[in-house]
């Protein structure tokens, strides 16, 4: 008897020892799928959480925009390339002579990122010197985020409509590196230019539409910021047609 406790004391400590062993396996292989999990996917889940809020008006679209531009300025770029495939997505591109070119892919379906987001994405691709033309935009939550490349950037705030005008005041004027961003609503620095100063440039951009429930416009509204200049650092700038502003600073 004695002998086969001894036994199955051993056959006990063996498969603790055994047990203990694959716990400590799937742990490190559980730790090591963690690692290799792209950050990417908690980032634009989280991206969608607070774009879900402003959405559903739990932010206002200015909390919106302090807390995209946190998470801005966390994003690891080189993780968030490889998770839209950048490489493969721009390789190629027949950038256009004039303005943008707008490139998009679904996102990769991996655990813990929703499938249907509340945002649109898009990179915005632009040659040396090209621009994504001056424009405001109504009911819309926006954000940049410089993947490749330098671009001029500069905002203003849309303080007022008129017929064919707005009155504007400018609110950033700045050199937009690689991780460098910015933010939209129909609230705060609501117009954007974007001119690429590097041979390309490479532009993440998302979306949330409807977020306002008294304007039921929406998309963008082309202006020419080189109006007449009025007291107070405002500026009355013409609006334009698509055209007219591609033609002119595209
Ligand atoms: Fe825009």
């Amino acid at each position: 008897m004695p002998n086969i406790s001894r036994r199955m004391f051993n056959q006990g400590a063996l498969g603790s020892l055994l047990t203990f062993s694959l716990l400590e396996s799937l742990f490190v292989k559980d730790a090591f799928a963690q690692e290799l999990k792209p950050l990417a996917a908690k980032w634009l889940a989280d991206l969608n959480a607070i774009g879900q809020d402003v959405k559903h008006r739990k932010l206002t679209q200015v909390e919106w925009q302090e807390q995209v531009e946190r998470l801005m300025a966390q994003a690891n770029l080189a993780d968030l390339m490889k998770f839209v495939d950048f490489e493969k997505l721009t390789k190629g591109l027949p950038l256009s002579d004039r303005g943008e070119l707008a490139v998009s892919r679904k996102f990769p379906e991996v655990e813990g990122l929703p499938t249907k987001l509340v945002f649109g994405h898009q990179i915005f691709a632009l040659k040396k010197d090209r621009s994504v033309a001056p424009h405001g935009h109504n009911n819309m939550a926006t954000a940049f985020l410089m993947l490749q490349g330098d671009c001029h950037g500069r905002h203003y705030d849309r303080v007022e409509d008129g017929e064919d005008f707005m009155i504007i005041k400018p609110t950033i004027d700045d050199q937009f590196t690689v991780g460098q961003y910015s933010t939209i609503s129909d609230y705060k620095d609501n117009i954007h230019w974007f001119q690429a100063k590097s041979k390309t440039a490479f532009i993440f951009n998302i979306h949330v539409l409807n977020v306002n429930a008294e304007i039921t416009q929406g998309g963008r509204v082309y202006v020419d910021p080189f109006g007449e200049k009025l007291a107070h650092g405002l500026v009355k700038a013409k609006t334009l047609s698509k055209k007219q502003a591609y033609d002119k600073f595209g």
